[in-house]
């Protein structure tokens, strides 16, 4: 959200001081930024000293269950019943407000903390919670994400079918909300799916590891600018009358000057400074222009920004509606979110000039909300939600490309790249840069591989994107080689689409195997000659080693945990019924003896062949739990589960257990057999 601190400089600046925040991190004035908005009449009447006070004060902690999963539910249970024991807890003799629901969250899974980082590092009992969200957020049953950052998604009221772009998307805390309401059918794979775009390179690999945490196969990243995205398209290219796909949702999450941000990103108390909500403007209409083209007659556009400065919100809003002359209504969100304490949009501002003189403006603005801080401890945001009811007017009926007219596509591209460089210099957003650049190291591409890119069996497609080459998304073909193992192992229909699971390297042996919505498929090869796809699909397969069948695995390959929501239903074969305390114990050791297992799953256990194997949990009548599917490995003498620590975590959790009492297993019980590992993945392979 916003311009976030570069933790960079400020972290060079800490060791500097041996551990002392620098002067002006604490210094929490800015005499233009307190004439301007008072000059602006954004806070009520009377209310100035306390909305500066709590701009003054560190943020709560706000974090969400992320539905969708089977297991939320039992999730919520947990925290509902952990959170209930915090109603004493006393931080420096003061007894602090006990955690509560945000009353205008649906489903009451968003909770907010009163408290800030070094208020819960002082509690045994905040810490201990503050310890199970980063392991429950890692492994993607929860997400932190500030409340107001929370709204624009909602008021799009997501449908699993719908088609939604997310222009600015990076690093992605809105992204996940949409993926998680498309998902909000269970395990069905939607018919909708998720663009999430962002202009920063590097931050689209940030976005990256926020949207796999969520296993979905309905999401694609893609890199390119807002303001030029090019016209996409369902059909292939040698349809005679390929018409233009919009979209049903977009969310226009612009930049923005981040000053509703002013809690955490403390900086901007210095940098604050007139100019740059006017450098903004412009970027954030001309994406907003773009946007209103995308979205589908009768669609919806969420606009929003965490900035306060009407220059950036209403005066954009203003000109649009102009602009669209009666084609674009504004919607009221109230009904949407009731319980959520807002401000209307001001019909009447000041611009200020860098000498603070005022000069007023006036525009007929229909409804848009503001969020001020004070009113319910959140940071200050702006969000404006508007419906397309007819084509805007400047919309030229564009003509598609034909498929021999590669020039238009190239003038396309290079209008595009020429606008990215320009945007570039405006937006300065360089949050967690040290995080992005391990990322990016991890996902670089090979450089002397430049051979295989762009070959798409016998395609030769050129890419002239901007950033690192990825891989190609390679399709399998109907007559694929790996699928009739794949398929006769595992026991998957006929009518399983196998042309919708795809790889990231050519090379003759596949080694992930990826598995994109058949919707998301389309999207894709239909439009990757237009735009930078940087990522796509959830691992659902793992080539274990080239000689697996003489080993007598049965397969050359193993499954995934990330893929197992989604591939689980058409698994037929190599499914074991496990019992609760199967399940504990599978979770809870590395590799117990398949004697170890209640005699159901060891009798099962015992007549099923060395390889993978899918472990299945349904609570029995009277057990408190929901079902839950793991991948495992069933070994010469043991089984094991292939889910990382964190996860196991989660699903101990879930079960009432903790893992790791300290204890662990008697010696006797732990099987040294190792369970093979997929192959080593190369770099570029790890989307
Ligand atoms: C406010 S942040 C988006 C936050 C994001 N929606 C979320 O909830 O996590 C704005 C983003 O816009 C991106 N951006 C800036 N100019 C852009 C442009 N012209 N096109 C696309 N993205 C742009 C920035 O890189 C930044 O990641």
């Amino acid at each position: 959200m916003g311009r976030r601190r570069n933790r960079h400089v400020q972290n060079q600046n800490n060791s500097k001081s041996w551990g002392k925040k620098p002067e002006w991190i604490e210094d929490k004035n800015c005499e233009q930024y307190e004439v301007f908005y008072k000059e602006q009449n954004v806070v009520p009447e009377g209310e100035w000293d306390k909305f500066l006070e709590s701009m003054r004060s560190p943020l709560p902690v706000v974090f969400r269950v992320t539905s969708g999963s089977s297991h939320a539910e039992q999730l919520h249970k947990f925290m509902r019943n952990s959170l209930s024991k915090l109603t004493n807890v006393e931080v420096d003799g003061q007894k602090l407000e006990a955690p509560f629901q945000l009353p205008w969250y649906p489903g009451g899974m968003a909770w907010q903390i009163n408290a800030n980082r070094s208020t819960i590092r002082k509690s045994d009992e905040l810490k201990k919670l503050h310890n199970l969200l980063i392991s429950e957020t890692e492994g993607g049953s929860m997400s932190r994400q500030e409340a107001v950052s929370m709204i624009p998604p909602l008021l799009l009221e997501i449908q699993p079918h719908h088609k939604v772009l997310d222009m600015c998307a990076a690093p992605g805390s809105k992204t996940a909300q949409v993926l998680e309401a498309l998902h909000k059918d269970g395990e069905k794979i939607p018919e909708g799916f998720i663009i999430a775009n962002d202009l920063n390179n590097k931050r689209c690999y940030l976005m990256m590891h926020q949207v796999k945490r969520l296993q979905s196969a309905s999401v694609a990243v893609v890199n390119h600018n807002a303001i030029a995205l090019p016209p996409f398209y369902l059909d292939p290219p040698d349809v005679k009358h390929r018409t233009e796909m919009k979209f049903d949702r977009i969310l226009c999450d612009v930049p923005c000057s981040g000053d509703g941000t002013l809690r955490k990103n403390l900086d901007i108390w210095k940098k604050w400074n007139v100019a740059s909500a006017f450098n903004l403007h412009s970027t954030q209409f001309r994406i907003l222009k773009r946007g209103l083209e995308l979205v589908t007659v009768g669609g919806r556009l969420v606009y929003s920004t965490c900035s306060l400065n009407p220059v950036e919100n209403e005066a954009v809003i203003a000109e649009m509606i102009k602009t669209a002359q009666g084609t674009v209504r504004l919607l009221d969100t109230a009904p949407t979110l009731p319980g959520l304490k807002t401000v209307p949009g001001l019909h009447k501002w000041k611009v200020m000039s860098k000498e603070s003189e005022f000069y007023s403006s006036y525009d007929d603005v229909p409804e848009n909300i503001r969020i001020l801080p004070h009113h319910q401890n959140t940071g200050g945001f702006f969000v404006a939600l508007l419906e397309k009811t007819a084509d805007v007017p400047w919309q030229k009926k564009r003509k598609a490309p034909e498929s021999s007219n590669h020039e238009v596509v190239e003038k396309k591209l290079k209008e595009s790249e020429d606008d990215s460089k320009q945007s570039e210099i405006i937006d300065k957003t360089d949050e967690d840069d040290k995080n992005i650049e391990a990322i990016n190291d991890d996902s670089k591409t090979d450089e002397k591989d430049e051979s295989k890119k762009g070959v798409h069996k016998n395609k030769v497609v050129t890419h002239k994107f901007q950033g690192y080459k990825e891989d190609p998304f390679l399709f399998f073909e109907k007559d694929d080689e790996a699928w009739p193992q794949i398929k006769s192992f595992f026991g998957m229909p006929d009518d399983f689409d196998y042309t919708t699971l795809l790889c990231r390297s050519d090379a003759e042996k596949k080694r992930n195997i990826y598995l994109a919505s058949g919707s998301l498929k389309r999207f894709v090869v239909n439009n990757e000659d237009r735009i930078k796809f940087i990522n796509l699909g959830i691992k659902i397969f793992g080539r274990i080693s080239s000689n697996s069948q003489q080993q007598g695995f049965g397969c050359d390959y193993r499954l995934y945990q990330e893929g197992m929501a989604t591939i689980f239903p058409f698994i037929k074969n190599r499914r074991i019924s496990f019992s609760r305390l199967d399940m504990i114990t599978i979770l809870s050791q590395e590799n117990p003896y398949i004697s170890k297992f209640s005699d159901v799953a060891h009798e099962k256990l015992k007549e099923t062949s060395m390889g993978p194997v899918v472990l299945i949990y349904e609570p029995q009548p009277g057990e408190d739990g929901c079902p839950l599917v793991l991948c495992g490995w069933r070994g010469k003498t043991s089984c094991r589960t292939y889910v990382p620590k964190l996860e196991r975590g989660h699903y101990l959790r879930i079960f009432g257990e903790e893992l790791g009492d300290g204890k662990g297993p008697a010696p006797e019980d732990i099987c040294v057999e190792s369970s093979p590992q997929p192959q080593e993945e190369t770099k570029q392979e790890a989307v």
